[in-house]
């Protein structure tokens, strides 16, 4: 089957870039808006046909639930229902890269195609002034997974989005680079145990910190399908080779802070992802970097260790991802 041809438009938020990514939404369209994490495929949560297109562009080759993301707190308490841990974490880290897997709430108006069917809902509060201006506008709902392809590398420009989806979707809102970089922390409030379904956007200790425990692993029975958690994931088109000390003569190298693998001579191109082995720029410029590398034409990219610390588990855990045999 092939799909529609769509003229993609990019919307800019300095003009009337969101009250047209608004009505666009509102008309069932998709949208892919910037978050402080990665842009993300925006849709009505609440309309299963607008979700469904979601998929479709995205080629996901089945439903996983989707994070539907709110202008605030006060809107996400419609959604779901928030337990002590759940409140405790929602107050301190949003608006924020952080996403609570709750139990839906009996007025959550997140369809069941976003859910997958399943009686948890995902939220999030975004830290970024254009998504927190659309969200107020919209008054509903908005899932939105990342920008990309499914299987590709997340988007974190509106040059990124266009290069997986134009052509598919209404429209990309400009709104520049994301901050952080990688995807939002996500946790299920759904018994006493707080679970870390995925690392992400705030690091492990300064949740256990907040929960006053350390965060446990998720169930293996009720693990989710998502995309997100699934072994080969974020892959560039070159082959990802962990833990790398030297470089072989065609590869392409990237790089952390001053620590120089043998054969870097021979390198096809290099990335430094922070020459001050900063691991919070290393996560902004992630994906934009593998990017360029897998741009280079290198039948393989040489990943140099990063350090496991903080926000570093996400970083770790994307090229983990990156490098699973697909
Ligand atoms: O930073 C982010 O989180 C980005 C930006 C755009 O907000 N969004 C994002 O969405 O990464 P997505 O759909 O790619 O990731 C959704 C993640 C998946 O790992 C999925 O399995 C999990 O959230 N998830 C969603 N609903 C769930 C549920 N009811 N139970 C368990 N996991 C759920
Ligand atoms: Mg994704």
């Amino acid at each position: 089957m092939s799909d529609p041809i769509i003229a993609t438009e990019r919307l800019d938020p300095n003009t009337d870039g969101v009250p047209k990514t608004v009505h666009l939404l509102a008309s069932g369209e998709l949208v892919a808006i910037p978050t402080e994490t990665v842009y993300g495929l925006g849709a009505d949560a609440s309309d299963p046909v607008a979700v469904a297109k979601i998929f479709a562009a995205k080629e996901r080759p089945r439903f996983n639930p989707l994070i539907a993301h709110l202008p605030d707190t006060t809107n996400a308490l419609r959604e779901g229902i928030f337990n002590e841990a759940a409140m405790r974490l929602a107050s301190t880290f949003w608006p924020g890269p952080l996403t609570l897997v709750v139990p839906a709430a009996r007025t959550c108006r997140v369809c069941d195609l976003a859910r997958a069917g399943l009686a948890s809902v995902a939220l999030r509060v975004p830290a970024h002034d254009l998504a927190r201006d659309l969200l107020g506008r919209f008054e509903r709902p908005l899932a939105a997974p990342s920008a990309n392809r499914s299987g590709r590398i997340s988007p974190t420009s509106a040059d990124h989005v266009l290069a997986d989806l134009d052509g598919r979707i209404a429209a990309v809102l400009d709104g520049g680079e994301c901050k952080v970089g990688v995807e939002s922390t996500v946790i299920a409030c759904l018994d006493e145990v707080p679970r870390l379904l995925r690392p992400g956007g705030i690091a492990r200790a300064d949740l256990a910190e907040i929960l006053g425990r350390d965060l446990a692993p998720p169930e293996p029975a009720s693990r989710p399908i998502g995309p997100g958690l699934l072994a080969s994931h974020y892959a560039p088109r070159a082959r990802v080779r962990l833990e790398a000390m030297r470089v072989a003569t065609g590869e392409a190298a990237l790089l952390f802070g001053q620590f120089e693998p043998a054969g870097l001579g021979g390198a096809v191109a290099s990335e430094n992802l922070s020459e001050t082995g900063d691991l919070q720029e290393a996560a902004a410029r992630l994906f934009s970097a593998l990017r360029r590398l897998d741009g280079s034409g290198a039948s393989s990219i040489a990943i140099c260790p990063i350090p496991d610390d903080g926000i570093g588990e996400a970083i770790n855990d994307r090229l983990k991802r990156a490098a699973a045999p697909r």
